[in-house]
């Protein structure tokens, strides 16, 4: 098989580390897919900035849709962010070609995930967007795959990386809201603009991804009720303490005799559950379905390198689909990836 040659548009927190582990981690990742990974077409808005990765034999793009309509690529990585404008354009440039698109934009995908799933399958091609949900938890492939015998009934969890950071450190080390959400901000942890981060509108995002996966359902942003931890204090979380709870921004998508109830706000949850125990920048995602009960998944939320690798799994079966050797037998390739049913 020829090499599969990506054009990368954003190469912020996310999207350096991208290219960075597709550098350093090239011939593990040619053995596991039986073919090489090289990125080929570049762009971002600063094109003097180092980014931690070799530039040579990468064309670079002042604009990502020129990128995405013209680059010698075979799939296109969007991580600019952002529900419109640059990265939506791009998007569906590359997708109108035909191309394979990886994101982990889950704004876009919140607001334009149907159509653009759609728009995928007219030009026979697909989105795929492991990231964009929980960071580095493989949220997206669990819902999609491991579960999809099952009915779902309620999909909750935290799905917030900043959020939690500030909450868990405004409890145990007693550090005032605004310095925390500095603190996120300078690890790569927050949104471009963090008001989406601690207004809940980012829970919210991938809240309204999961639910369309887990339910089946087309998604519904508007309908989800949306309060942020913004008026959340230390003497709240202390008073929460002392009544053995812990204060959380939960998301929670259930299914009730009206249809499908979604939420986003700050919860107090008892001390000694599971989900209490989810602290800094892990997320969780429990899912409640017919043959499983309950499962909890909980990991990495954000930041680079998590993320980085949600996506790489992403670029991974585009470029061929990987199934690690199991029980002495060799790396096998994975069946035409399931399409998303949103
Ligand atoms: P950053 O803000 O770190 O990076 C954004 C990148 O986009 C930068 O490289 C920037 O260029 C580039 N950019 C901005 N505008 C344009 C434009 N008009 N044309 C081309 N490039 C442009 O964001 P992140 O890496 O944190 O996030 C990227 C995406 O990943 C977002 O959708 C985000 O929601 C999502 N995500 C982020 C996670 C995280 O932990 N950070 C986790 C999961 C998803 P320049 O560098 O030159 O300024
Ligand atoms: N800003 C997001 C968070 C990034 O803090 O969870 C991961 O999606």
């Amino acid at each position: 098989k020829t090499e599969l040659r990506l054009g990368i548009v954003g190469l912020g927190t996310v999207g350096a580390n991208v290219a960075q582990l597709i550098e350093r981690k090239a011939e593990l990742l040619a053995e596991r897919v039986g073919r090489g990974i090289r990125v080929t077409a570049i762009s971002a808005r600063d094109r003097d900035r180092r980014r931690g990765f070799d530039t040579d034999g990468m064309a670079w793009f002042d604009d990502a849709v020129d990128l995405a309509q013209n680059g010698e690529i075979d799939a296109f990585v969007e991580l600019i962010g952002g529900s419109d404008g640059i990265a939506r354009d791009a998007v569906e440039a590359a997708l109108d070609r035909g191309i394979p698109v990886v994101t982990a934009n889950k704004a876009l995908l919140a607001h334009h995930g149907v159509a653009l799933a759609k728009r995928a399958a007219q030009n026979g091609t697909e989105i795929l967007f492991e990231a964009a949900v929980a960071g580095g938890i493989p949220a997206i492939k669990t819902m999609r795959e491991a579960l999809s015998a099952n009915e779902v009934n309620r999909v909750y969890g935290i799905l917030n990386g900043t959020c939690n950071y500030i909450l868990t450190r405004m409890e145990k080390e007693g550090i005032g809201f605004d310095a925390c959400l500095k603190d996120a901000q300078a690890l790569g942890y927050a949104e471009a603009d963090p008001t989406f981060d601690i207004g809940g509108f980012d829970a919210a995002h991938k809240l309204a991804i999961l639910t369309s996966l887990a339910f089946g359902s087309e998604i519904s942003l508007e309908s989800i009720f949306i309060e942020g931890i913004s008026k959340i204090t230390i003497d709240d979380i202390a008073a929460a303490t002392e009544l053995g709870y812990r204060i959380k921004l939960l998301a929670v998508a259930l299914k009730t005799d009206s249809g499908i109830e979604q939420r986003v706000h700050p919860a107090m949850i008892p001390a000694r559950s599971a989900l209490a125990q989810v602290d800094g920048v892990t997320n969780a995602v429990a899912v409640d379905s017919d043959l499983l009960g309950s499962i909890l998944l909980a990991g990495p939320g954000a930041g680079g390198a998590a993320t980085a690798s949600a996506v790489l799994s992403d670029i991974m079966d585009v470029a061929g689909g990987f199934v690690p050797p199991t029980l002495g037998l060799p790396p096998s390739r994975l069946q035409p990836y399931l399409r998303a049913r949103m």
